[in-house]
């Protein structure tokens, strides 16, 4: 072989391994490999020697520039991999990635859960109705005399065909005393509608929770201690509940109960509307007509029953002043809860 065909085969042979080359540290090795003090290309410099003095000319300036190319090459290639490797160098995989807003509950299902809780931890169970309700659970099962102007239109929703919706949550009572025997024990959490004006303390739909208890010699007392310490575990220790008289057909005696204002702890502010009182809640002793409407003996057994507005509470535990902003589903606003 001459020595030029070795040169051509040097050649090939580094063109073949220069094409197969995957990262810098291999260039280097390449380089050594060829280029280097003891390499390929310096080890057919000092043949030159044994050449033919005629082709000596000629031989020097093919090395040289198969030198010259091989140096190119190698160049050309290293920086190719400096440049991708400046690429990946602009993907920082270290950074955080995109995040996903989370859900959260609405402050109204919180705030019915919180009333639950506390009322599961005073002993009552929970108990389920219809939002369809008929007129019977609505109001005749609860002593709602014929004429009575709940019945009324203006306030009730009718349903195509003899439904109505639910005007409050009182109608469980009835529908639980029917399927059950005393002693109950029960809260019954649910929504109510009413055609009544829309304000920004009334909405034609609200949350109601009633509660029912039934046994033998039940008190006004066991009703008060029971809301006194309702209203404490929801508001806080310092909170005052005044019984104002009051009626409802299904109650006998009823009362209404308001809370003191701990906005301006009983002062007098706008939201109490300087009353220092505000009210939260409908209750009373069973009128012995609605015991006989669902079997039980009004001789053997009485109890009491209340309802309580869960926007009302929950707007004045989390001073949220108008009712509206509650069913409007505005993300700003329930991110805070
Ligand atoms: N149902 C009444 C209302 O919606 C509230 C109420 C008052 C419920 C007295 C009761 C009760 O259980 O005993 O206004």
């Amino acid at each position: 072989m001459s020595i030029f065909d070795e040169i051509g085969s040097v050649a090939e042979n580094f063109h073949n391994k220069l094409d197969k080359i995957i990262d810098q540290e291999q260039i280097v090795d390449l380089k050594n490999k060829y280029l280097g003090r003891k390499g390929i290309v310096s080890n057919l410099f000092s043949q030159i020697g044994k050449v033919a003095a005629e082709n000596r000319k000629k031989v020097g300036k093919s090395l040289n520039s198969l030198k010259n190319e091989l140096t190119k090459k190698i160049n050309e290639k290293d920086q190719q991999f400096s440049v991708s490797e400046e690429k990946s160098k602009k993907t920082d995989y270290s950074l955080p990635g995109y995040s996903f807003n989370k859900g959260s509950q609405h402050p109204i299902t919180q705030s019915i859960d919180e009333m639950l809780d506390i009322f599961n931890h005073l002993g009552f169970d929970i108990a389920y109705g219809p939002e369809v309700e008929t007129d019977w659970y609505n109001f005749g099962s609860l002593n709602f005399p014929k004429n009575h102007p709940a019945r009324d239109m203006q306030d009730t929703f009718y349903t195509e065909g003899s439904g109505i919706l639910r005007t409050h949550t009182s109608p469980v009572q009835t529908r639980f005393m029917t399927k059950n025997k005393p002693p109950v024990r029960i809260v019954a959490p649910g929504r109510v509608y009413r055609n009544e004006a829309i304000s920004p303390r009334s909405y034609c739909v609200f949350n109601q929770i009633e509660g029912l208890y039934v046994d033998k010699d039940v008190t006004f007392s066991d009703l008060r201690g029971t809301l006194d310490m309702f209203c404490k575990m929801y508001f806080g220790s310092d909170v005052k509940l005044k019984f104002r008289t009051s009626y409802f057909p299904f109650t006998e005696p009823s009362a209404e109960v308001d809370v003191s204002c701990f906005l301006c702890d009983g002062k007098g502010c706008r939201v109490c509307k300087n009353t220092g009182w505000l009210e939260i809640l409908g209750c009373g002793m069973i009128d012995p007509n609605v015991f006989k409407s669902v079997g039980y003996d009004p001789e053997k057994y009485n109890g009491f029953a209340f309802g309580l507005g869960v926007e009302r509470m929950a707007m004045l535990k989390l001073g949220i002043n108008d009712i509206r902003i509650l069913y409007e589903n505005d993300i700003e606003f329930l991110k805070q809860f």
